[in-house]
């Protein structure tokens, strides 16, 4: 079928389509209705479907006689290290673990976290909690413990599973330290962690709280898939929102696992017998969806990576893990290209590798620019597509999709709604506009299985930052345009959140860690471009009148602050100090301007504003600190 046709038959029947696409997943009990639109605008697919995603991910393979194809090569630089998994041994430590969560009294519907690094383990710990029914929620490894206990208090977590150490490329991390921090912080109190002892270093337990990994195995007996509705939640992952407050984003079973499955083949073109390789980190959603979940709902191979684009040894470090594993795949973020393309501009490493085994590239996490796409698209000689998805989305929303059919999409474009997503361009009044005009994006009701059916524990939240500006319409946050051939432009945000490296932060975030410094007024955080990361955080940092330290000093302090309370992800370093803020007569910080002047660009003086004066002021200050190049000059 066309790419046209499958799109147009998704719309016009969602229901016969998704049922359809429902047949590739194994159920124990089939779902007899395909979506309930009963309690709209708060719509669940598969309503009374019966299943286990472990179970699919795992068992089904090996039950259909596939248990000696490789489910995962965890490849590891930065330990020396590569450990293969083929399906039935990972249904075996899966279940074993399972054993051990349940042994600690988790049980259906409870939930877990999980703050642990790059290493098979999580994922085996992501689907030992599918297995018995649990919510896992993982925590990314480069958040700071303040924000893993507001995961913490907002999840409510029976268990917390952890690991000694991750490893970066020039320092260890003691996760334990941060792990402590989290649970003494948070109101919920945790009363048992199991910990994976890494030999590069390990930690010292906490007596009476802590159990080693490795000591809880071999106290447990293999767990067996629990079936769950279709609509259960099968995990919670947090994403930034506009606040400090962490959005709960919900993923239920069934809809996840046909949407999972459907997208492997029509978005990335991929059968059983392929390899899939995904660099990202299973904090965020990309590895959760597509380390983990997605190739193993298929049956293929997954690779998973612990190590950088740079620096774990060189930059041909890429290259090597497509010709070793033979990918035929590959996923990643734009920033890890302009990483390599930076230190390794002629792509000479990546000659020294045989990568004929691609056949293609997906970038998403933040806008590709055209430059990095031809670069990447060169060395590695494969078609490169850019898509575009969210944490709340789970798949892309927008693609070339290649197993449908290539199509042909301009560079810079993010390619054209994939099956499923009735993507709409609509301006403030909610009115549609022309082609090539900016507007918020937007996604027609009900979203396609797979996508979040509310916030965790917070259906207003759900409502009133997704649903209420636009009603009947999902509203993504991201601006930008349909052109005349149906390609979307995916251009910039629409409220504060940044992406710094492909991670999604929200200057609130920052900004109330800034706030929160005895010798802090006030202060703005804005996103301004990056030529590496893509967006870096930027501070105005007003000081209290009472402050009597020298300026750098206190820089220094909120670095360190942001660094301790947020953690390194924020990459945060740039600090001007201003004398106020720019606001409007109603008292609101002029935003865009900040941004707009941060970034380099050129900028007028919003007609509201209380004081014009005081632009200037922070352009020539921001000027001090590197940013605020006009790029006439
Ligand atoms: N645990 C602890 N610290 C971590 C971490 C982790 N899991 N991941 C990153 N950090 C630290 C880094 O060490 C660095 O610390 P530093 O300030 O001491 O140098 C800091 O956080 C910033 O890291 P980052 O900006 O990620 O740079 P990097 O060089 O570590 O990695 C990339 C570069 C491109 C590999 C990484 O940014 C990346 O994977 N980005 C894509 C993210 C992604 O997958 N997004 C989803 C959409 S595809
Ligand atoms: P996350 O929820 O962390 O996956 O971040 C999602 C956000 O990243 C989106 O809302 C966009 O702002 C941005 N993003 C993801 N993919 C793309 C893309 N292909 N082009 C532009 N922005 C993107």
């Amino acid at each position: 079928m066309s790419y046209q046709a499958e799109f147009e038959q998704a719309l016009r029947d969602p229901e016969g389509f998704w049922g359809e696409a429902a047949g590739a997943i194994r159920w124990t009990r089939a779902p007899q209705q395909i979506l309930d639109d009963s309690r709209a605008p708060f719509y669940r697919w598969y309503p009374d479907g019966e299943l286990n995603t472990a179970d699919n991910c795992l068992d089904r393979h090996v039950e259909a006689g596939r248990g000696d194809v490789t489910a995962l090569i965890h490849d590891s630089p930065v330990t020396n290290s590569q450990q293969r998994y083929s399906y039935v041994q990972l249904r075996d430590a899966v279940a074993k673990f399972a054993g051990v969560i349940r042994n600690q009294g988790v049980e259906k519907g409870d939930r877990v976290i999980i703050y642990m690094p790059m290493i098979p383990e999580a994922v085996i710990a992501m689907l030992a909690c599918a297995r018995i029914g649990a919510v896992h929620s993982v925590v990314f490894g480069g958040f700071a413990g303040a924000e893993l206990a507001k995961r913490i208090d907002d999840a409510t977590p029976k268990l917390v599973l952890s690991a000694s150490c991750g490893i970066e490329p020039t320092r260890i991390v003691e996760y334990k330290p941060l792990l402590d921090r989290g649970l003494e912080l948070a109101e919920h109190k945790v009363e048992r962690c199991v910990i994976f002892q890494r030999e590069t270093q390990r930690c010292e337990l906490t007596p009476g709280r802590d159990l080693d990994w490795t000591d809880a195995l071999a106290d447990a007996e293999p767990a067996d898939c629990v079936p769950v509705a279709a609509t259960d939640p099968l995990y919670i992952l947090y994403t930034s929102g506009t606040t400090g407050k962490p959005k709960g984003v919900v993923r239920d079973n069934g809809g996840h696992a046909v949407a999972m499955h459907y997208s492997m083949r029509a978005v990335y073109g991929l059968g059983q017998d392929d390899v899939f390789w995904t660099a990202s980190d299973v904090g965020w959603v990309v590895g959760h969806s597509y380390i983990v979940y997605a190739p193993l709902l298929l049956g293929c191979t997954s690779v998973m990576y612990e190590g950088k684009p740079v620096g774990t040894p060189d930059a041909g470090a890429f290259f090597r893990v497509i010709a070793e594993h033979k990918v035929d795949v590959f996923f990643t973020a734009p920033t890890a290209f302009r990483a390599i393309k930076k230190v390794d501009p002629n792509g000479e490493l990546a000659t020294q590798y045989d990568v004929s085994s691609l056949r293609a590239l997906f970038l998403a996490g933040e806008h590709t620019d055209p430059d990095t796409a031809r670069w990447a698209g060169e060395k590695l000689n494969v078609p490169v597509v850019d898509h575009w998805w969210q944490t709340e989305t789970a798949w892309p929303m927008s693609a070339n999709p290649l197993g449908i059919e290539q199509l042909d999409v301009p560079p810079g474009s993010a390619g054209r709604p994939v099956p499923g997503y009735d993507t709409h361009v609509l301006a403030p009044d909610g009115e549609e506009v022309s082609h090539g005009e900016m507007g918020d994006i937007c996604v027609r009701l009900p979203l396609p299985p797979g996508c979040f059916p509310t916030l965790w524990q917070n259906d207003e939240r759900y409502e009133s930052s997704y649903l209420e500006q636009f009603p009947g319409y999902y509203r993504s946050g991201d601006a930008g345009y349909l052109d005349a051939d149906g390609n979307l432009w995916v251009m910039s945000r629409v409220d504060d959140i940044i992406n710094v490296a492909g991670h999604r932060l929200s200057t609130g975030m920052i900004e109330e860690v800034i706030a929160a410094h005895a010798d802090v007024a006030e202060a703005a955080v804005v996103g301004a471009a990056d030529a590496d990361k893509g967006q870096l955080p930027v501070a105005m940092v007003v000081l209290k009148s009472s402050a009597t330290r020298g300026g750098q000093e206190i820089v220094a302090e909120l670095v360190a602050h942001v660094r301790d309370q947020i953690g390194p992800v924020a990459a945060f370093r740039h600090v001007a100090i201003v004398e106020r803020l720019p606001k409007t007569r109603s008292g609101k910080i002029v935003r865009a301007t900040l941004r707009e002047i941060a970034d380099g660009k050129d900028w007028t003086t919003p007609a509201t504003i209380d004081d014009p004066a005081i632009l200037t002021e922070i352009e020539a200050q921001l000027g001090h600190i590197g940013y605020a190049k006009r790029r006439a000059s």
